[in-house]
């Protein structure tokens, strides 16, 4: 019998506990600069497995557990080499022994699946090739916050749909908004998970080829780099087909006037958004940033209460 959660995808949480996610990450953002903060991981160490770099990510995430009085440990793939020394079974077995919990960004969406479904301890996603659902929860706080509102607003991602574009879809099954995914023909999201997020029925999900058209009316202009990790000798031909979806002050222009912009960094300034965005008043992308922690935060404390 399992007896924990894990949060690999948006939809491991329900709706009623994406709300909660919010209102205890807006909690625990309070209380950041309070001494008498929650403890729920203390005595708890933490394996942090990365196979991909990152800044916003791994370093949110220590902090994030440090702050809720637990210890990590950062694994890199030379140490423990997953599923090549011994089976994935094998290593989520024995890191249930030892760990609190797992945090795993890697390649292989199936891998992290895979590692969850054998280990005794909560895994984390934090990132795959399938899906950033961590950003994700930071986003929506982040929306949240900004147009006092998580539902009944109008986002446009524009650029490469990716692991970022497929975990929006996610959320939107599980929270009502209009979702434009403004892209080339070349560069669509996974469209099984757009097919899933259509049927769910919750919010209004769309592909559009023309972006000028596509943020008339946008609340959160979204996008993010054109070659995401593992893919970028596919910069060349990304650039060709989306270099009309370039988030740009023309294109900003076009949107709601009090529009948000919004980036999961890191950026590649100059080619998907430009300095003059990045830095201009709409931007909110190091809000965004910051909210990884305070997002994560309450997603580690959900689950170590689901234990
Ligand atoms: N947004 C994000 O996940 O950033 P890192 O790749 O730096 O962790
Ligand atoms: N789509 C990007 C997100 C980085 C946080 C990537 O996977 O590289």
């Amino acid at each position: 019998m399992r007896n924990h959660r894990d949060f690999i995808a948006e939809t491991d949480f329900d709706r009623d506990e994406v709300i909660e996610t919010l209102a205890l990450a807006r909690e625990l953002k309070e209380w950041s600069d309070k001494r008498d903060e929650p403890a729920p991981l203390k005595g708890q160490t933490w394996g942090l497995i990365f196979h991909k770099p990152s800044l916003r990510t791994r370093i949110s995430f220590e902090v994030g557990v440090n702050q809720l009085g637990g210890n990590c440990i950062y694994i890199t793939e030379n140490e423990i080499q997953l599923g090549k020394r011994e089976t994935i079974h094998d290593a989520a077995k024995v890191l249930s022994r030892y760990l609190g919990g797992i945090i795993i960004r890697t390649f292989s969406h199936a891998d992290v699946e895979k590692l969850a479904f054998h280990a005794d301890i909560p895994v984390i996603n934090a990132l795959t090739d399938l899906l950033h659902p961590c950003q994700i929860m930071a986003d929506i706080l982040t929306i949240n916050e900004k147009l006092h509102r998580c539902e009944d607003f109008k986002i446009v991602y524009l650029g490469d749909g990716n692991n970022i574009t497929n975990s929006w879809l996610n959320l939107s099954r599980l929270l009502g908004f209009e979702l434009v995914v403004a892209t080339s023909a070349e560069t669509l999201p996974d469209m099984e998970i757009f097919n899933q997020a259509k049927a769910a029925g919750r919010s209004s999900v769309s592909i559009s080829h023309d972006p000028k058209e596509a943020v008339k009316g946008a609340h959160v202009i979204y996008t993010d780099v054109w070659a995401s990790m593992g893919q970028k000798d596919q910069l060349a031909a990304k650039v060709q087909a989306l270099q009309a979806f370039q988030v740009n002050s023309e294109l900003v222009s076009k949107a709601d006037k009090n529009v948000i912009v919004m980036h999961c960094l890191p950026a590649e300034r100059g080619r998907e958004i430009t300095d003059e965005v990045m830095d201009g008043p709409h931007s909110v992308v190091f809000d965004q940033a910051e909210n990884r922690l305070h997002a994560q935060k309450a997603v580690m404390t959900i689950l170590q209460e689901a234990k």
